[in-house]
């Protein structure tokens, strides 16, 4: 089967506004996932968030929508609204690492309760009108958390498990443990996708080649970086890299310069996306201060010019 390319999602940076972006301008990416979705206290999404996934904003786009929950009537209620608005699919969130999160038990908050995750499966499960599948750590404090839930999910029909091996204490960094994930593959009945540090076509190749029975595998900050990433993963070869990622920094630039008000917000946004696109470039570090030091938006696409003009493509 042949293999598929998963977009992460990362709260901030993928939201519509870029998935649609990046579609105009790179291939090689199967499925988007969307930021999670929570509801408050009253029931109630947030607006924004509803905007992001709304199938009209997400045209062309494979989106598999996400939530956050840890209550039963919560995630029933999330289902069914995203069920209304046409998805068949949805990804249910264990993994967050952030303390506002894990410390009321969401997110990887609530890999060490594996009876509660039991326990909320036991009672979404036979009513939800839609397919789920898990994005999920291995462990919020302890690596081995997940060996005690995979026996758990087994019970019950989930589409895909999406395991980045790593513990929520760890946030973003450090040793992603590759021989941990290699025994969840050995455990588990489930379908299981790869995501964690895939940040080049090297990275890609070593864990492909190693774990030969996966054919699903997410990408987030690496396809950021390198939009290119999934296109080189496909085998498909393109020239002119700088001159294609300027065209999407502009498209990208006036998709947010269009629903942001203020030249301030432009470039508070804009300054993320080249924390990762700056990577990609010779001298990333001048790279990223340039855009930094810019405090007008003439000022950043002088930056911006320079960059592309000055400056190679080395992804
Ligand atoms: C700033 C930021 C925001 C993120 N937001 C989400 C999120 O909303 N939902 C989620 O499941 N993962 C989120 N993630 C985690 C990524 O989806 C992904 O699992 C992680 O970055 C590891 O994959 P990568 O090395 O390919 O980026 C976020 C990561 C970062 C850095």
């Amino acid at each position: 089967m042949a293999n598929r390319i998963l977009l992460a999602p990362i709260q901030g940076v993928t939201d519509y506004h870029f998935r649609n972006t990046f579609n105009k301008f790179f291939k090689g990416v199967d499925f988007m996932y969307s930021p999670y979705l929570r509801v408050d206290k009253n029931m109630q999404l947030k607006n924004s968030k509803v905007i992001d996934i709304l199938p009209s904003n997400n045209k062309n786009i494979n989106l598999v929508p996400q939530i956050m929950t840890n209550k039963p009537e919560e995630f029933t209620y999330m289902s069914k609204f995203l069920f209304d608005k046409g998805y068949e699919h949805i990804n249910w969130n264990l993994g967050c690492p952030f303390a506002m999160v894990t410390n009321r038990e969401l997110g990887s908050g609530l890999l060490p309760h594996h009876n509660k995750i039991e326990d909320i499966l036991e009672k979404v499960m036979t009513v939800l009108p839609i397919k789920l599948s898990i994005k999920m750590r291995i462990g919020l404090e302890n690596e081995n958390d997940i060996f005690k839930i995979l026996p758990i999910l087994d019970k019950f029909p989930i589409l895909e498990i999406i395991i980045h091996p790593r513990t929520g204490k760890q946030m973003y960094k450090g040793q992603v443990y590759t021989s941990i994930f290699e025994k969840c593959l050995a455990l588990s009945s489930h379908k299981i996708c790869y995501n964690g540090d895939i940040n080049a076509l090297d990275d890609y190749n070593n864990l492909s080649n190693r774990f030969k029975t996966v054919n699903s595998w997410m990408i987030g900050r690496g396809l950021i970086k390198n939009p290119f990433l999934a296109m080189q993963i496909n085998k498909v070869l393109t020239e002119n890299k700088m001159e294609i990622f300027k065209e999407f920094h502009d498209a990208l630039c006036e998709e947010y310069l269009q629903s942001l008000s203020g030249s301030s917000h432009l470039l508070s946004k804009m300054i993320v996306f080249w924390e990762y696109f700056s990577l990609s470039f010779s001298n990333s570090h001048k790279v990223y201060k340039r855009i930094k030091k810019a405090t007008s938006i003439s000022k950043y696409k002088i930056a911006v010019a320079q960059n592309c003009n000055e400056e190679k493509w080395i992804a």
